[in-house]
């Protein structure tokens, strides 16, 4: 397992659909292994291939201990919505920083591939379902921004550039804290 470098706001990939992914062969599982590791260390709680620069259809998701196991989704599909809708708070790895209110189903069923190949349908309600929406809408390029009014959204890009004064170029490199530090 690999901790990849991070693709941030500006990365054209971040921007791309992804292809679906025809086999879910060892190079799949290899970049699913990468994507955990890689949002574990950026102490995520989802992130898309894209995100590492890879623009297939895989995504993980791992909200926390409390809803084991994590999620492997490849090629996901939101089958079914919830009538009801939440408005919470969202940010983005590929965003770091930067935080923005966010309106979504409350509930979601989703259809996608796990590593081994195999179809399952995941019922999903809450963060559990905010954190896949987030993750599917990064394989088709979308990020949480664009849900955001136009206001608010320019007012968050403005934050974003002024935090990104001085850097160039738009790749992360994710240094985990090491283990017990305070
Ligand atoms: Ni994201």
């Amino acid at each position: 397992m690999t901790v990849r470098l991070l693709h941030l706001l500006g990365s054209p990939v971040l921007r791309q659909k992804s292809a679906p992914v025809t086999q879910v062969d060892d190079a799949v599982r290899q970049l699913v292994d990468d994507l955990f590791e890689t949002m574990r260390a950026a102490k995520g709680v989802g992130l898309a291939a894209n995100q590492i620069g890879v623009a297939r259809r895989v995504a993980v998701v791992d909200i926390g201990e409390e809803d084991p196991p994590p999620l492997v989704l490849i090629n996901p599909v939101i089958v079914e919505r919830g009538d009801e809708d939440e408005t919470a708070e969202e940010g983005c790895l590929s965003i770091p920083d930067i935080f923005g209110d966010v309106t979504r189903p409350l509930r979601v069923v989703v259809e996608a591939l796990d590593q081994e190949g195999k179809r399952s349908r995941i019922e999903a309600h809450g963060y559990k379902a905010r954190a896949i929406q987030h993750e599917i809408d990064h394989l088709d390029g979308i990020l949480f921004l664009d849900h955001l009014s136009a206001v608010k959204r320019s007012l968050l890009l403005s934050k974003w550039k002024k935090s990104r004064k001085g850097q160039t170029g738009y790749l992360k490199e994710v240094t985990p804290e090491p283990a017990g530090e305070l």
